[in-house]
């Protein structure tokens, strides 16, 4: 049975205090979700080793935000796979729409990425999502499919069992504008049969495939009824923990 998980997605806000506020208030309310709901906080770089600390010895997972595509050496201000593990974050997320429209992060990019947190032990929330040009063309099947193969089929089945997937349409991404459960769950649907295809209907099955894009308290639960969506990967609800937690609830 593949897993159900609701992660928050902090991206560039709170400072170290406020982020150790808001770790220790989702820490405080996690006993009200049930066991079977994976929680994680991915906090910015600065943020791991004092959240760490925090959510130790709980049922809160850690995550970042991304980390490098070297190993290590001379590339300034870059965190690397390694370094994140070494605070004791188990998670990373890869290819947030954010850094593959700003930061130029390529699918090429990613494949080493996500080579590098793997090799670091280190777990995997992997963004895929066409943006609003995308959808109106229709090619948002395409765009999804795309993703998933550039990246996800250069690894084996057995490492995709350190992998989730967490589909993200660009045009629902802090506007307000959530995806109809019907438009998640059909895109859901397809990324397992993407997966099905490629490693057999196991490996599909026991996929993880989280819905982002304006979740909160209000439509968490419709999204997550569908049977093809496993939780959330949630931005601005996350950093209030009542709302953070809430869309937990939802299961
Ligand atoms: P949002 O962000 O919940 O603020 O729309 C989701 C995300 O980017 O992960």
């Amino acid at each position: 049975m593949r897993k159900k998980i609701v992660a928050g997605n902090w991206k560039m806000n709170t400072t170290v205090p406020e982020g150790v506020e808001l770790a220790k208030a989702v820490v405080a309310k996690s006993v009200e979700v049930p066991a079977g709901v994976g929680l994680i906080v991915a906090t910015p770089a600065t943020h791991l080793c004092p959240v760490a600390e925090v959510v130790k010895g709980t049922r809160v997972e850690l995550s970042a935000e991304n980390c490098a595509d070297k190993e290590k050496g001379a590339y300034t201000g870059e965190v690397s796979a390694a370094m994140v593990a070494s605070t004791g974050a188990q998670w990373t997320i890869l290819g947030h729409s954010e850094r593959r429209q700003y930061y130029g992060e390529t699918d090429e990019k990613l494949v080493e990425k996500v080579k590098l947190a793997l090799a670091n032990s280190l777990k995997v929330i992997l963004c895929v999502g066409e943006n609003l040009e995308e959808r109106e063309a229709e090619r948002h099947f395409e765009v999804v499919k795309t993703q998933t193969e550039n990246v996800l089929f250069q690894f084996t089945a057995e490492e995709m069992a350190s992998i989730v997937i967490a589909y993200e349409p660009v045009w629902a991404i802090g506007t307000g504008k959530t995806a109809t459960a019907e438009q998640a769950e059909e895109i859901h649907a397809f990324i397992r049969k993407v997966l099905a295809d490629h490693f057999g209907k196991k490996v599909a099955a026991d996929m993880t495939i989280l819905y982002g894009g304006s979740c909160k308290p209000s439509n968490a639960k419709e999204l997550f009824a569908q049977p093809d969506i496993d939780g959330g990967l949630i931005g601005g609800a996350s950093l209030k923990a009542d709302d953070f937690i809430g869309i937990a609830l939802a299961f």
